[in-house]
């Protein structure tokens, strides 16, 4: 099946309760752990791209990696950028044959986020692309911004209907408590989720979708793994899969999640250098990182997506 937008996978995910999964992709068995994952369960699928990513690993080889993909599951993929923070990054990125982009304008005032959404929609609708924007400030770290604590801001109901109709996108990501990494909520305090926010976002955009970034749950099990193996991270703590099964069931139609993929591979390649000090062949730690992944992703989408079979 060819490269596909988000368009339907999102219009089925609203009316169905569900919500489909974003993962980034940074090399081979990555892509291949979630896209048999997503082919044993029947899910649609959307793997996205940051700037690191496609500086890590080159733009054709990632697109190549997952035209791939698609030959061998047969599945209804997106191809979506995650974190565009330019027009010249998303234009590269729609040329280069992407079907969809994030314009993540929540770094500026509010007029000059809407202009720049603006000029990205337009260029991609042209092409056949669809656009995601942000509204409010998620903390954490990702490549290329970092965010302090403190420094985040919730998304303002108020805000999205205008922000929607002046820039035409096609999807929203909103703050209501998310962060990127893998320490979200300081240890001792219960993870709360605005589900206030959410909930008058949808009462102001009926029917239209709504992307919750920073959704790893950082398991306990693979934080465990990684210290027994010589790892040394403190306690770490993500969004409580319940919330985010909730939020599936709402308006949130796209569920972005990268730590809990990271954290399940290192705890992977970790143990098994821990139980074989001698091996040296990269193959025999990647196929366990890569099974490591695949379940992961079995794990959200029958868990947290509820995707399974809507392909
Ligand atoms: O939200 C960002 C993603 O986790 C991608 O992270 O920029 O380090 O590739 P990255
Ligand atoms: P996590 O760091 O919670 O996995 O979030 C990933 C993300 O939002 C990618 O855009
Ligand atoms: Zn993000």
């Amino acid at each position: 099946m060819p490269i596909v937008t988000s368009k339907k996978m999102f219009a089925d995910a609203y009316a169905g309760g569900y919500a489909i999964g974003a993962f980034n992709v940074n090399n081979m068995e990555i892509i291949q752990g979630i896209t048999e994952a997503a082919k044993g369960l029947k899910a649609p699928l959307i793997l996205q791209v940051s700037s690191g990513a496609r500086k890590y690993a080159n733009h054709t080889y990632l697109m190549k990696l997952i035209e791939a993909a698609c030959i061998e599951t047969d599945l209804p993929i997106c191809v979506h950028l995650d974190h565009g923070d330019t027009f010249e990054l998303c234009k590269s990125c729609i040329d280069g044959g992407f079907s969809s982009v994030m314009i993540d304008g929540s770094h500026h005032g509010y007029e000059e986020n809407v202009k720049l959404t603006r000029q990205v929609v337009e260029y991609a609708h042209d092409h056949g692309v669809v656009v995601e924007g942000e509204l409010g400030r998620l903390e954490g770290v990702e490549d290329d911004v970092k965010v302090a604590a403190g420094e985040g801001s919730y998304t303002d109901p108020d805000q999205v209907q205008d922000f929607v109709n002046r820039t035409g996108v096609d999807s929203l990501a909103i703050a209501i408590g998310t962060s990127h990494g893998a320490y979200k909520f300081k240890p001792g305090t219960k993870p709360q989720l605005r589900f206030d926010i959410l909930t008058e976002v949808e009462k102001r955009l009926p029917g239209f979708p709504i992307v919750l970034h920073g959704a790893s749950s950082v398991i306990p099990e693979f934080v465990k793994m990684i210290n027994e193996n010589g790892g040394n991270m403190p306690d770490a703590i993500g969004v409580p899969e319940d919330m985010l099964r909730e939020a599936a069931r709402m308006a949130v139609c796209k569920i972005n999640i990268d730590s809990d993929l990271r954290l399940a591979m290192t705890a992977t390649i970790r143990k098994y250098f821990n139980d074989n000090p001698s091996h040296f062949d990269p193959r025999q730690y990647l196929k366990p990182a890569r099974e490591a992944i695949k379940a992961m992703v079995e794990h959200k989408i029958t868990t947290v997506l509820g995707c399974e079979g809507k392909a």
